[in-house]
């Protein structure tokens, strides 16, 4: 750990000591609407709300070396060249720090005592990021310096920029007014927005083209104009243009200068675009640069990234926690990581190029699980946004661009268990700010336009389409898949050009999901617990009915007789059985039946969690996702059999699935079992950095497993649905502290040993001051619950009534 970095938790940041990590380590600007990916050599890019249809800065993914385009910062100085993030010139440097905080990234780098600093941040509720940047001349002798800034410019529309060369090479345009570069592709005809790259300093010198500041022939590790200390000041026709500005500095002794450069995403709005054929209309831009000219401004921007995040954390706080990897990651990464998978689902990452997906159905609607606390008010809408992608009939669209929040048709539909999903983002916003008022919110169904059918009936019809989509055995139809979306069980793809995800003619298919059978379980008490919060008993019956129906087929049909099968093929043959000769037990099967309430009564919850333990568990790397991995192509089973075995669905550990089995054993009081699982997966728990290669502080969505021949390799950290999960394991499974309908519920499950700890929680306007204390060594059950002073009966904590903003909670386990 220490060979590369560590965490200061007392700022929230995590220290990277050495540029050259096994991975490049990313972080993320921005919590908005503008966004900026940014790793520890200040490689990435930024774009405005939706990373395919407005991609502000060009990056080139899959490159070797990795990550080579950025926000960067190029120093010349006599003879040498160097950049304070080491990347692109990899000049060795004689000190470097990149500190990745929450929202900014700072990075720092020295050479021949010229220190260089480089702080970035997206303003909250801004459209533009900020680098604030400092030289500092620690030698004793005044220098003279050159510092050059540098952006390429995506001409907006990502995709195109990467492969429609006979018209992007045409069609840039930027302007230059007072050293701020304005670029404005295609701003003439349909879009009424730019791209603003701007110094708050004097500059000698820009360059608009990338030729003339790079060169043909040159890579951004030994760009001409840099080599020649000098900008060439040209204006870009076309070709590629990017943003570079020339800074020369003469520093006395000691001496430090700061200023700023801001790139900013300009909507023009209802301004004239123009103030003359070809020169546009600049004021936005000139007021941007005109704020931050001001260093206060810029100072106070920074404190404003900073009191948000610490705003928003403070809604749960863990202190004392006796495992640090729980509590920083509670308190902090897990958070951010929460913030980072609503905002973006699946679209940009280290590993998610920002063109193939928008916000996943399934995937945004667990996100929601990790990131209700912290902004309820965007939830809701997310909710409101996510439903009305789906159709009457009850099926959704699998993925929606959030720029137009339509439904991508190329992906489409058929994913059986998307509909469900809504149950469970619904009444988690629901428990968290007790406001029902949602359920009457009008979505509207996609392919109804105009239409205003309520939340509500969204819901009803999730449940609606999973009853009446039912295979031979009762249990509910896959569509091309469920969670699993490489279990694609009719697909029957012999082409390699085919795609697994949407190939196959699901229409009057057989195949099952029993996985999909567990998460209707799960969804429908929640909606038996919301109608009954709800007054509405009628309505809970009726619901409670189906889950009873749905539970009798479960076990009727889908036990194994050690574990639970999971599922039926195209065939009705079984998948996950015994009697399969690979893939004889799956993962998600066994955490959905157990979290849905199955096998309670009849001990399989228990057999299943074990069965987990014994084929899938390595406490190194966590549970592959199942066993034996497949080593052939099966036709009839699809993409989960393409991977080599050990990695992603074909038995690598995917993390996201792990935290379910996390619950499960806290379901069971296992306390114990549950922080050793929970250690399994969690990332600054990894021992050896050169083994685990990802981010230590961001989940990672899958690690090679036991059963690879690279075990332990962490991969597609970030932009996962590991980020939400986690968060309610630690926060609500094993601390405890779950929002329920009524109230706050207490009902911790933890290891023996742990003597106690504490939790600050805002809930509905109260601040709960939560100590939990464990004097006989036991896991779980509330043995006393005492609010402000008062014995409460059972683990509710009820909602204050008379106004109080500020309640003491003590706990006490083992009943
Ligand atoms: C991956 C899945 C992913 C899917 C989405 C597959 O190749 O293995 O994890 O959900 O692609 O398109
Ligand atoms: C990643 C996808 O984003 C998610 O939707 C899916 O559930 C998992 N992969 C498992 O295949």
């Amino acid at each position: 750990m220490a060979k590369y970095g560590y965490f200061d938790d007392a700022q929230r940041e995590f220290v990277i000591t050495r540029p050259d990590t096994p991975l490049p380590w990313l972080n993320y600007l921005g919590q908005d609407e503008y966004f900026g990916m940014v790793t520890q050599t200040s490689g990435g890019y930024s774009f405005w709300k939706d990373a395919k249809l407005r991609r502000l800065t060009r990056y080139r993914y899959n490159n070797n070396p990795m990550d080579n385009d950025g926000r960067f910062l190029f120093v010349k100085q006599g003879k040498s060249i160097w950049n304070p993030g080491w990347k692109p010139t990899r000049t060795k440097l004689d000190a470097f720090e990149c500190r990745h905080g929450l929202g900014y990234s700072q990075i720092t780098g020295k050479k021949d005592g010229i220190e260089v600093e480089q702080l970035m941040f997206v303003p909250p509720q801004e459209n533009l990021e900020v680098w604030k940047v400092t030289v500092r001349n620690k030698t004793k002798k005044a220098q003279k310096l050159s510092l050059f800034s540098y952006v390429e410019f995506c001409l907006f529309e990502a995709l195109n920029d990467m492969t429609n060369y006979q018209r992007t090479y045409s069609i840039g345009e930027v302007e230059i007014e007072n050293g701020a570069i304005y670029h404005k592709t295609e701003y003439r005809e349909r879009r009424n927005h730019y791209t603003l790259f701007g110094c708050t300093r004097k500059v000698a010198g820009y360059d608009t083209a990338r030729d003339a500041f790079v060169g043909v022939h040159n890579g951004l590790g030994d760009p001409k104009a840099v080599l020649a200390g000098k900008c060439t000041n040209s204006r870009a026709y076309g070709w590629n243009p990017i943003g570079a500005h020339q800074v020369d500095l003469t520093l006395k002794p000691g001496a430090e200068e700061t200023f700023a450069f801001v790139l900013a995403y300009v909507e023009q709005g209802d301004l004239p675009k123009f103030d003359a054929p070809f020169v546009i209309n600049k004021t936005k831009g000139k007021e941007i640069m005109a704020k931050y000219s001001d260093l206060a401004a810029v100072d106070a921007a920074f404190a404003a990234v900073k009191q948000r995040w610490e705003d928003l954390l403070s809604i749960y706080q863990a202190t004392k926690v006796p495992n640090e990897h729980l509590q920083r990651m509670v308190n902090t990464w897990n958070q951010a990581q929460c913030m980072a998978t609503f905002n973006l689902s699946r679209s940009a990452s280290g590993y998610e190029t920002g063109i193939g997906r928008g916000m996943g159905y399934r995937d945004s609607n667990q996100d929601i699980l990790g990131f209700v606390h912290l902004l309820p008010e965007r939830a809701r809408q997310r909710i409101v946004d996510i439903a009305s992608t789906q159709l009457s009939d009850g099926t959704c669209f699998h993925q929606y661009q959030p720029l137009t929040k339509k439904g991508n048709a190329d992906i489409g539909g058929g994913f059986n268990d998307d509909p469900l999903w809504l149950i469970l983002s619904t009444c988690a916003y629901i428990r968290e700010t007790g406001d029902a008022s949602i359920l009457q919110e009008p979505c509207g169904y996609a392919d109804k336009p105009g239409s205003k059918d309520n939340l509500l009936h969204h819901i009803e019809t999730s449940i609606a389409y999973t009853l009446n989509n039912r295979g031979p055995h009762g249990l509910p139809l896959i569509g091309h898949a469920d969670w699993n979306d490489c279990l694609n069980l009719n697909c029957f793809s012999k082409e390699p050009n085919e795609s697994f995800q949407c190939v196959g003619d699901i229409a009057g298919s057989k195949a099952e999901s029993v996985m999909i059978a567990g998460l209707f379980l799960y969804a429908a008490r929640d909606l038996v617990g919301l109608y009954q919060f709800m007054g509405q008993s009628a309505d809970a019956a009726r619901v409670q009915g189906h889950y009873d129906d749905m539970l009798k087929t479960v076990e009727e049909q889908a036990w194994d007789g050690a574990w639970y099968t999971r599922a039926f093929d195209a065939a009705s043959n079984p998948v996950g059985s015994k009697s399969c000769k690979e893939g004889k037990i799956y993962i998600e099967s066994q955490a959905w039946c157990v979290l849905g309430g199955a096998g309670q009564t009849n001990g399989r919850a228990k057999k299943a969690l074990q069965a987990v333990d014994k084929y899938l568990y390595d406490a190194r790397y966590g549970c592959a996702l199942q066993y034996p991995p497949y080593s052939e192509y099966h036709l009839e089973l699809g993409e989960v059999s393409s991977y080599p075995p050990g990695y992603k669905e074909n038995a690598g550990v995917f993390s996201h699935n792990n935290t379910w089995i996390h619950i499960g054993w806290t379901m069971f009081g296992e306390g114990d079992k549950a922080l050793e699982y929970y250690l399994s997966i969690c990332p600054s728990a990894k021992p050896d950095h050169d083994v685990y290669r990802s981010e230590p502080y961001s989940y990672a969505q899958m690690t090679a497993s036991q059963f690879s021949p690279t075990p332990g390799e962490g991969k597609n950290s970030w932009l996962t649905g590991t980020g939400a999960w986690s968060f309610v394991v630690a926060s609500q499974s094993i601390l405890g502290v779950k929002p329920d309908f009524t109230g706050l519920r207490i009902d911790p499950c933890v290891p023996k040993k742990w003597k106690g700890y504490s939790v600050q929680r805002k809930f509905r306007g109260v601040t709960y001051t939560i100590s939990v204390k464990n004097p006989k060594g036991k896991c779980n059950g509330v043995k006393s619950l005492v609010v402000d002073g008062q014995k409460v009966a059972g683990n509710l904590i009820p909602l204050p009534t008379d106004g109080r903003t500020e309640v003491k909670v003590e706990v006490t386990l083992g009943a």
